[in-house]
């Protein structure tokens, strides 16, 4: 489990601010909130409910892509992709429509873990990346941003990430399949070209589909460097209730799980050891916490 502590959620009433294109199939919203909604960290998320009548009825997880104070209002920014009934719905909403949000919900990036930061997206994963890329410039600590697609205009977001990232001197490295844009290749590709030449330790922070963040989960776990996974799961709730985003632990994890419950005397409340829940366990992993052989 990440060590970015988890925060205290809370549900608020948000007002569209902006809604816009993105290029490449993607949109970006930005949302108003009260100034009292904690801010969160990169890599935790937000669950969005639509004002009725909504088509659907649950919330739909959303990784948030910028947080900005602004007088008494946060603002929030997502980067979404309509691909289904609630994404879609949320196209139609014009500035001033009213939304729920609920969060900060689960674990963000430790960013804070000494060495050279490598930041991995892949496609929309881009999102959670480009708010971990503003904070470690204000830390004024120069990273290194790999952004892959299977093509160049799939890249959406990439002058956004190398607006931030080249803020404080870090360096944006493209990779794209097809050879289009960039290194020809994918981002695991690019990451065994680039690791050697950075000052170690390297400290990877991927989000992306899930067969990309396992093949960055292997290629770190070979190599004994520290990955952190930005995980999707269909969810429910958001907040571990309905047992409903499992993602299968590793060996490793489950008898770190049994270790510590045993300690405690309360085995019951630390969950099911085999099973982690992405909404409050993660979303954000460390590679050696999920069985890859068993993740969908
Ligand atoms: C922690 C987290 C962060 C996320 N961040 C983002 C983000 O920043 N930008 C973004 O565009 N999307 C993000 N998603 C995915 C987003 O929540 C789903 O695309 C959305 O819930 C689909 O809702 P829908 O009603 O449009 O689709 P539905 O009509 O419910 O489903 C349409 C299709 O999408 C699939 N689907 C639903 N949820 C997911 C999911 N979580 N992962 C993969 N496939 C799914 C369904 O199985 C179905 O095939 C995130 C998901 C999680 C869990
Ligand atoms: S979504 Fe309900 S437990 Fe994770």
């Amino acid at each position: 489990m990440s060590p970015a502590a988890a925060r205290t959620w809370r549900q608020s009433p948000a007002r569209v601010r902006i809604q816009r294109d993105y290029g490449a199939g993607f949109r970006w919203l930005e949302l108003d909130l009260p100034a009292d909604f904690e801010a969160p960290v990169a890599g935790q998320f937000v669950q969005l409910l639509l004002p009725p009548p909504s088509p659907v009825l649950l919330p739909r997880p959303m990784s948030v892509a910028g947080a900005v104070r602004r007088g008494r209002a946060l603002t929030l920014g997502f980067l979404y992709a309509p691909v289904g009934t609630g994404t879609r719905a949320l196209t139609a909403l014009e500035p001033g429509a009213g939304v729920s949000v609920t969060g900060p919900l689960g674990h963000g990036y430790p960013l804070e873990r000494p060495g050279t930061p490598v930041l991995v997206a892949g496609g929309r994963g881009v999102a959670p990346l480009l708010m971990a890329a503003d904070a470690l410039a204000k830390r004024r600590r120069a990273v290194e941003f790999v952004f892959g697609a299977r093509t160049k205009s799939l890249l959406a977001g990439l002058a956004d990430a190398r607006e931030r990232v080249t803020r404080r001197g870090g360096r944006l490295h493209v990779a794209t399949d097809d050879g289009s844009r960039g290194f020809h290749g994918n981002v695991v590709e690019l990451l065994e070209k680039l690791a050697p030449k950075l000052p170690p330790p390297v400290v990877v922070h991927a989000c992306g589909p899930h067969p990309m963040l396992s093949a960055v989960a292997r290629w770190a776990t070979a190599r004994g460097a520290e990955a952190w996974l930005a995980m999707e799961s269909v969810m429910a709730c958001g907040t571990g209730v309905c047992r409903g985003c499992p993602l299968p632990r590793s060996g490793e994890a489950r008898d770190r799980v049994l270790a510590e419950g045993a300690a405690s005397g309360a085995a019951a409340l630390k969950g099911n050891p085999d099973w982690a829940m992405c909404c409050t366990d993660g979303p954000v992993f460390e590679a050696r916490d999920l069985d890859w052989e068993r993740v969908e």
